[in-house]
């Protein structure tokens, strides 16, 4: 179980604050974050997206965690682990994800993030395989994914069911890590 926050050279991933909610909006609602993202996001939206998020960490003892950065911001995003909520070829499985303010990108934050978040899945959680995916076109998102040493399934390529058939976004590349690679 991992309910302690989970601490990085530059990070901290925690639980949610009702404090992180107007970044989060924010973050939510800038299309330059969200361009590979069906839309932006209202604020409702993001509410209950935090919601959700602190219901999965109720509910499985891991989840999406909050991202601050001590002395610097006290939220930059998020970075986490959460049970893929769709069926497809790949499911169950859990997946790791990340969305960062444009602040934080560039300085190697969700990388660091994501490997301790990577960590706490297979010394805390015992996960055996931790998948990521995206739309091909969000190169910065399968970059950390490399960076993270996952390895695309060039077989994995599926079609986002929760996308309308036709959706410029729905095709999505799979990364996969095994606990011992
Ligand atoms: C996906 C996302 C988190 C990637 O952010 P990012 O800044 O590109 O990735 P990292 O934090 O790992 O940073 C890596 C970059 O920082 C650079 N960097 C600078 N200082 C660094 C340091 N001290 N350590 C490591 N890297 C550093 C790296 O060289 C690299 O730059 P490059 O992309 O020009 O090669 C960000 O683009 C984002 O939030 N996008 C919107 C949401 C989104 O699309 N999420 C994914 C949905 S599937």
């Amino acid at each position: 179980m991992s309910a302690q926050p989970i601490r990085s050279e530059r990070l901290i991933l925690r639980r949610w604050r009702e404090a992180d909610l107007a970044p989060f909006a924010a973050m939510n609602a800038d299309p330059l974050t969200m361009r590979f993202m069906p839309g932006v996001m209202t604020a409702a939206e993001s509410e209950a997206l935090m919601g959700r998020f602190e219901a999965h960490h109720r509910l499985h003892g891991f989840g999406v965690w909050a991202v601050e950065v001590p002395g610097v911001a006290p939220f930059a995003g998020f970075i986490g682990l959460q049970r893929v909520g769709f069926e497809a070829p790949f499911t169950p499985a859990v997946e790791i994800g990340w969305r960062l303010a444009p602040a934080f990108w560039g300085k190697g934050c969700a990388t660091e993030g994501a490997k301790a978040a990577l960590r706490t899945g297979f010394e805390d959680l015992n996960l055996d395989q931790i998948v990521s995916f995206t739309v091909a076109a969000n190169k910065p998102s399968w970059s950390v994914m490399e960076r993270l040493g996952m390895t695309r399934d060039l077989g994995g390529d599926f079609d986002h069911p929760r996308l309308p058939v036709g959706h410029q976004l729905r095709r999505h590349v799979l990364y996969r890590i095994s606990r011992r690679s």
